[in-house]
């Protein structure tokens, strides 16, 4: 079952936002999440807020889902509004989960017409769905590039069967290519999401999945070392000796080998565990998190960041069905961020990013671990020094990408 949540301050029941939200907001982009806590089938590793038919009990419906968090896009746009916030068309969407696409095509296409209709999508927005590759045809994609998608990115995980089987994932290898043909014939970006480390892969069989990655050339790619959470079906399977414990040395490995092969076929990193072909098809919803915007995040669980203040919603569907056909927020707590939290909070996010964090915003204890980390290989000295008069930033070399908790330790001490 998924994680519980943080504790906060409680959250008003009109969703009413602090004056201090306002500050800057002019200068911030803003983007909409919406989260989908669907699955056909839980895989063993996932503790995502998520729900199968079988976990979800009674007094929350599927059928009902899209419905209840289209209310709560137009509740935000109202909450923004009454808080004074200046009118800013939203430059990127990101439907994630769970598995967005086990709802109808067209329940997708609702929620982006409401989110177009309550706050205007920018001039090239960017809009993008998560989908399983079992969970789509030609037909359900074309339906979302019509209502004005731009993006789908596909969790591919692996392409050879005994990883996919340890995931619990339930497409085979050759679907994928498929669903990438499919996507393309309507005119959408694909991106592929990897996960590397799953026991009993191996080396060789890694380099397998990147090769056929590499194969649908897709314009973007994600890969994780999967985490072994807490509670999870897999956690139990290694605890009981069934499944061997993912080994951190083999996960630097397979690191080292997909930044390699990913850089000879023509993608940049430009955040730790992503990579694009060229800087147009990065995840600029992604990006969004990393460096501070404001987004709305709406559905069961998700997190909503403006301005320094960060809520999340109650979690289990059920809880979420009755505040919004009560009218209420849907929010359980928020926190709003003191300057020492922001500061370590962008220290932690913008050096995993390619772009990275200005040396001349680090505290002075931080501006003094820069020559230790420089000697140590794992920031990049040009970038460091600010070479032909550009800003001097912290960029992580491929060993600091490796040891990133080192990095942000130092740079925080
Ligand atoms: C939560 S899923 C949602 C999208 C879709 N349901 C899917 O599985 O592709 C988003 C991504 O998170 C990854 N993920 C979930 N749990 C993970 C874990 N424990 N370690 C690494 N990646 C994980 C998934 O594999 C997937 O690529
Ligand atoms: S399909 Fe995606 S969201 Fe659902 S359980 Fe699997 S990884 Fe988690």
């Amino acid at each position: 079952m998924p994680s519980v949540l943080p504790d906060g301050e409680p959250a008003p029941a009109d969703g009413a936002l602090p004056a201090s939200v306002l500050d800057g907001a002019e200068d911030r982009a803003f983007g909409v999440y919406v989260h989908v806590p669907y699955c056909r089938v839980r895989c063993g590793y996932c503790d995502f807020n998520t729900y199968t038919a079988s976990e979800l009990g009674g007094g929350a419906s599927q059928a009902g889902y899209a419905a209840e968090a289209a209310n709560e896009l137009s509740f935000g746009a109202d909450v923004m509004r009454r808080a004074g916030l200046p009118e800013r068309p939203v430059s990127t969407v990101f439907f994630g989960g769970g598995t967005p696409t086990l709802l109808p095509a067209s329940d997708l296409a609702m929620l982006l017409a409401r989110i177009r209709d309550e706050w205007g999508l920018a001039p090239g927005a960017e809009v993008t769905t998560e989908a399983n590759p079992d969970s789509v045809d030609e037909a359900y994609l074309a339906t979302l590039a019509e209502a004005g998608f731009t993006r789908v990115s596909f969790g591919m995980q692996s392409a050879v069967p005994h990883v996919l089987q340890t995931l619990d994932r339930t497409h085979t290898p050759e679907r994928v290519p498929v669903v990438v043909a499919a996507a393309r014939a309507v005119g959408l970006q694909v991106s592929l999401d990897l996960i590397y480390g799953t026991p009993g892969e191996s080396l060789a069989d890694w380099g397998r999945s990147l090769d056929a990655a590499l194969e649908n050339a897709p314009d973007h790619l994600s890969a994780y070392a999967l985490i072994v959470e807490a509670g999870t079906k897999l956690a139990g399977q290694i605890r009981r000796g069934q499944v061997a414990e993912p080994d951190d040395d083999l996960h630097a490995e397979m690191y080292e080998m997909l930044d390699a092969r990913l850089a000879a076929a023509g993608y940049d990193w430009y955040e730790i565990s992503n990579w694009s072909r060229t800087p147009e098809t990065r995840s600029r919803h992604n990006l969004s998190y990393w460096t501070g915007e404001d987004w709305w995040g709406a559905g069961p669980g998700a997190h909503s960041h403006v301005g320094g203040l960060r809520w999340w919603n109650v979690k289990h569907p059920r809880a979420y069905a009755e505040r919004m056909a009560a009218g209420l927020s849907p929010a359980h707590a928020r926190e709003i961020l003191t300057e020492e939290a922001r500061h370590s909070e962008r220290v932690l996010l913008e050096t995993r990013i390619r772009d990275g964090f200005p040396i001349d915003a680090l505290s002075e204890h931080g501006k003094q671990a820069v020559a230790e980390l420089i000697a140590d290989g794992l920031v990049d000295g040009r970038a460091a020094l600010g070479i032909a008069g550009a800003e001097r930033r912290i960029v992580p070399t491929l060993r600091g990408r490796l040891l990133a908790d080192t990095v942000v330790g130092k740079l925080l001490r």
